[in-house]
């Protein structure tokens, strides 16, 4: 149904330097897997096939990520070393991957829009990876959203409540509640100043987009920042047609920032690194952090 996942990773990453000066921000890693690998299974366990990245100007690891490394397979063929490449082999022989270059960074609109050579005329995800979302035991994200555009058949984002404070860092949506977790757009603000939020609920990267998007982008004049924002053109699209926002299930940790980056590591090791066989070593871990946050600073 959805076989196309574009992933925006041609931003600088400036938050997180100086580890980006020379370094994605995509391969920063969260224990063992660099972040746009978490996004690309979540992509794969959703059912696509087609991962559009667009890139940048010194990205080229994202793309060596993504392909046979001849020399170290061969250098490691026999030893117990090959099964930490069991999963990303895996990624590599069960999605294919293109690649586009941002010449110029315009914002997430613009990058979107520099993607439509590569996803055509078809209804496609959208992943911010540095947005690492994780439902442990239940159904991905992008899972979840894609069995919506089932039954909706139109542009979806998926929403959190985020703290008054922190509202003006994300779009945030208003609109009429059809359900528990489900609510028509009717409103849509890139970044409020204070005072100008419509509500609490803000954007995630997570979205499923039609392809009418693509046209509404070209029409849209830059917005906040002076940048394209894809914010404003889903505004348009939900005061045309049909936008839903969707609470979904599962945690999302902001890895853009230091502090989400390390709730993100912790919450991986603990939920998706370590084994069961390991609950050991998992109490252990969890002792040590309490005793580290009750220690006076
Ligand atoms: C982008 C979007 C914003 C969204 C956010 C989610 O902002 O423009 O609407 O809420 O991603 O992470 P950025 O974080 O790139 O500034």
């Amino acid at each position: 149904m959805i076989k196309k996942c574009l992933f925006p990773a041609a931003g600088y990453g400036t938050r997180f330097l100086p580890a980006t000066k020379s370094m994605p921000k995509e391969m920063m890693p969260v224990v063992n897997k660099p972040l746009i690998e978490y996004g690309v299974e979540e992509a794969i366990n959703a059912g696509m096939e087609s991962m559009c990245i667009v890139t940048g100007r010194g990205k080229h690891t994202l793309m060596d990520h993504f392909d046979k490394n001849y020399e170290l397979e061969h250098h490691i063929e026999g030893t117990n070393k090959e099964e930490l490449l069991v999963d990303i082999r895996n990624i590599i022989d069960s999605a294919n991957f293109t690649y586009i270059r941002q010449q110029e960074m315009k914002g997430l609109g613009h990058a979107i829009l520099t993607g439509r050579e590569l996803v055509g005329d078809e209804p496609f995800a959208v992943v911010l990876a540095d947005d690492l979302c994780v439902n442990i035991g239940g159904d991905g994200v992008l899972d979840q959203m894609v069995n919506l555009y089932k039954q909706f058949r139109c542009s979806i984002v998926a929403v959190q409540e985020v703290p008054k404070e922190d509202v003006h860092k994300y779009g945030v949506i208003a609109g009429e509640s059809i359900r528990d977790d489900l609510l028509l757009i009717n409103d849509m603000v890139e970044k409020p100043a204070p005072g100008a939020e419509p509500s609490n609920l803000a954007i995630i990267g997570r979205y499923i987009l039609t392809p009418d998007i693509f046209e509404l982008i070209e029409s849209t004049e830059p917005g906040k920042g002076g940048e394209i924002q894809i914010t404003d053109a889903l505004l348009q699209q939900a005061q045309k047609g049909c936008v839903i926002a969707y609470k979904f299930k599962g945690e999302r940790f902001d890895c853009g920032s230091v502090e989400g980056y390390l709730d993100a590591t912790n919450f991986c090791f603990q939920n998706l690194y370590l084994k069961d066989d390991q609950a050991e070593l998992k109490q252990k871990r969890t002792e040590k952090f309490s005793s580290i946050a009750l220690e006076p600073v």
